[in-house]
Parts: C-alpha cells; sequence; structure tokens
C-alpha cells in the first residue's frame, strides 16, 4: 500500500535523496535518518509535511529504535560510501557500515518490522568474477573494510531472516551515477569527477589507458528498483546484483560527454590505481527474474540529465 511509512537511512545523500522523491511522489511518508556526514538537508524536499529529518546516527542504538517507530520498512542505505575512507579509518567506518545495520536488525527485531532494503555493493566480489558476468554466486573476496562490513551486513540481515522473520532485500550495486552524487573526493565515482571538470573546463585524469569497462546503472533506474522492492509482498532470499550486463569503457564514457558538451577539457593518463578492476560487469538474470526492471536509461541519456541538457 502506498500510504505507510517508510524509514529512509541516509536519506540525505546521492542514492537516499532520489530515493526520498520517488516514494513521496508514491503518497508514502518518509522518514530519513542521516547524520549529515556526506548528506546535505539541500538535497531533500523539507517544505514537504510527509517527510520527516531526524539528524542523528545508525550507530545508535536508542536513534535507531526511534526512528525505526511506526515505520511498516527500511531503505538501509547510510554507510560511509568511500572505501578509502574505510581503509583510513576501519574502526570508525565500521560503526555506520556495520553496527548500524545490527542495531537495525535489532530495532526491527523489537518492533516486529519486517522488510529492509539493503545497499550492499559489487565490492564483495573483489577481484573475482573480473572480465566476466559476474553473478551472485562468484566467490566473495571483500578486500577492504568497507566490503567486509557490506558483507557481514548481508550475512547479519539473512540471520535475522531466518531466525526472527525479517524480509530483507539485498542489493549489490553495481556503479551508479546521477545528479547529486558528490566528486568532491578523487575515490568519487568517476562520472561525477569527469561532468564536474568537464564542465569547469578543468583537466581530467584517467588512470591507465581507459579501456578499463564499469556497468554504470542511472539511479533513477536503481531507485525504481527499489520502491518495488520495499513494495512488494514476498522477497526471495539471496543477494542480488544490481547491473545492466553493459560495458562501459572510459573512453567511451569520455567520448560521450564530449559529444554532450561540445568538446572537453584536456584529457590526460596517469598510472592506473593499483588494485583497480579491469572489467566489472554484472549478471543480472537474478535481478531480471525476481524485479520488473524497467528498460535502464541509455548512458547518454543519463549524462545529459545528469549534465542538464
Ligand atoms: P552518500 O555518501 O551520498 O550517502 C550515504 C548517506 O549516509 C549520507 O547521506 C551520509 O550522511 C549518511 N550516513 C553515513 N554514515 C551515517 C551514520 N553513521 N548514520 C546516519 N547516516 C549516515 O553515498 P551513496 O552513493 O548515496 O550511497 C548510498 C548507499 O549505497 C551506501 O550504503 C553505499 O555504500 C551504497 N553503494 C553505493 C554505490 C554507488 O555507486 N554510489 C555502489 C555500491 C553501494
Ligand atoms: C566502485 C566503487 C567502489 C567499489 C568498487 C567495487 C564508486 C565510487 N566506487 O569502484 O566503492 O569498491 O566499485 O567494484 O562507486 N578513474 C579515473 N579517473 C578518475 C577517477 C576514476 O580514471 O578521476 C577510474 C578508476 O581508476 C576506475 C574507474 O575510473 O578504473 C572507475 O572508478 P570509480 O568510479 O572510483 O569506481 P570503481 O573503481 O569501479
Amino acid at each position: 500500500a502506498a500510504d505507510s511509512r517508510i524509514l529512509v537511512t541516509g536519506g540525505a545523500g546521492f542514492i537516499g535523496s532520489h530515493l526520498v522523491d520517488a516514494l513521496l511522489a508514491r503518497g508514502h511518508a518518509v522518514r530519513v535518518l542521516d547524520n549529515l556526514s556526506t548528506g546535505k538537508r539541500a538535497n531533500l524536499p523539507l517544505g514537504n509535511p510527509a517527510l520527516e529529518l531526524i539528524e542523528g546516527d545508525v550507530a545508535d542504538v536508542s536513534t535507531l529504535a526511534a526512528a525505526l517507530r511506526g515505520c511498516t520498512a527500511v531503505a538501509h542505505l547510510a554507510a560511509v560510501a568511500s572505501v578509502q575512507a574505510s581503509v583510513d579509518d576501519p574502526v570508525a567506518t565500521h560503526q555506520s557500515n556495520f553496527i548500524g545495520t545490527l542495531n537495525l536488525c535489532e530495532a526491527m527485531r523489537e518492533q516486529g518490522v519486517q522488510r529492509v532494503v539493503f545497499a550492499s555493493s559489487a565490492a564483495v566480489y573483489g577481484q573475482n568474477g573480473e572480465g566476466t558476468a559476474i553473478d551472485e554466486d562468484t566467490p566473495k573476496a571483500p578486500l577492504t573494510p568497507y566490503a567486509a562490513d557490506k558483507l557481514a551486513s548481508e550475512y547479519y540481515l539473512d540471520f535475522y531472516r531466518r531466525q526472527h522473520g525479517l524480509t530483507p532485500a539485498i542489493f549489490r550495486f553495481f556503479n551508479i551515477f546521477g545528479p547529486r552524487q558528490d566528486p568532491s573526493s578523487p575515490y568519487s565515482g568517476v562520472i561525477s569527477i569527469f561532468t564536474e571538470r568537464a564542465l569547469a573546463g578543468l583537466p581530467i585524469s584517467v588512470f591507465g589507458d581507459g579501456e578499463q569497462t564499469r556497468d554504470f546503472v542511472y539511479v533513477a533506474d536503481l531507485v525504481a528498483l527499489l520502491v518495488q522492492a520495499l513494495e512488494v509482498p514476498q522477497v526471495e532470499a539471496g543477494a542480488v546484483n544490481v547491473g545492466l550486463n553493459r560495458a562501459t569503457s572510459l573512453n567511451q564514457l569520455l567520448t560521450a560527454l564530449g559529444e554532450l558538451l561540445g568538446g572537453l577539457p584536456p584529457v590526460s593518463h596517469a598510472a592506473a590505481r593499483p588494485g583497480d578492476i579491469r572489467h566489472s560487469r554484472a549478471d543480472n538474470r537474478r535481478l531480471l527474474a525476481r524485479f520488473a526492471f524497467p528498460e535502464p536509461t541509455p548512458l547518454r541519456d543519463g549524462l545529459a540529465r545528469l549534465l542538464g541538457r
């Protein structure tokens, strides 16, 4: 029913704020729990009476329990999304990226809330499956604290499913892009960095030869899926990849950007990032079997919308 209150943790962030917009448009009341570490008030339509923002931390048990009260489902997106931040400070990021999930599981058990949609990551596969379409049974190789916390969160959600009747929908996002993605760190999403620099006329740096490929998903397509997963009565166990099974190289990406903008600033090549995955592409058969995933937004159209063209 499109009339229940939904908690969105991390709702002031890039993906979360698009989800909030979509849920409000569907007639849901929405409560956001966000510590505004990377999220912004400006990402949210705070004048909308169906939206409530709680500024607080998912790692705090009582804050989380209070935020959940009266909600029928949760989208758990709050996390330190920067892999590099988890490498630099594993203890602090573990609080947000794992303890927050565990607190949520406990609060859901206590309050009898069952549905949670969780933002996991293709990072759980590490370098495994590289160069092929990566399916969900690909051996896991969480190479960073970020990836380990995501995988552990998946396992705990599944434990609470078996033990306490939670019905989690676990999604492993591949490379998501779109408006409001923060370009400010060198480890931000490559599309946010390239578009920001191209618009500002600043030189663009490609790490390696630019022939590495990624499976880019436009944020609106992801959000349509998350809304569906929050609303459907049943969700099968097991994580689901969110990708298009399409490979786009950085060189192809730059060509498309250049065409949309009528030119590009200088593009230079630097050494490839150590440990960089060469080809990352999702086998998305499980996604297509379980959910009605609409015809995805073509990369060019997504870029055009991001550029406001
Ligand atoms: P984001 O940084 O814009 O969003 C994360 C939000 O969580 C922010 O608003 C931040 O302020 C909030 N937050 C962080 N720690 C918190 C805490 N302890 N308590 C409360 N709020 C907290 O990043 P995003 O790209 O929108 O990522 C959303 C989710 O999707 C994250 O869980 C991320 O790990 C996951 N993910 C994203 C991608 C991608 O391509 N963007 C890929 C895989 C997984
Ligand atoms: C992404 C995720 C990461 C996750 C990994 C799992 C993002 C932002 N990162 O990393 O959390 O662990 O998937 O597979 O979603 N690049 C440049 N120039 C730049 C920036 C990047 O050439 O200025 C290159 C990178 O070296 C890489 C590619 O662009 O080859 C994509 O980089 P990035 O957007 O950081 O994403 P992933 O490396 O796929």
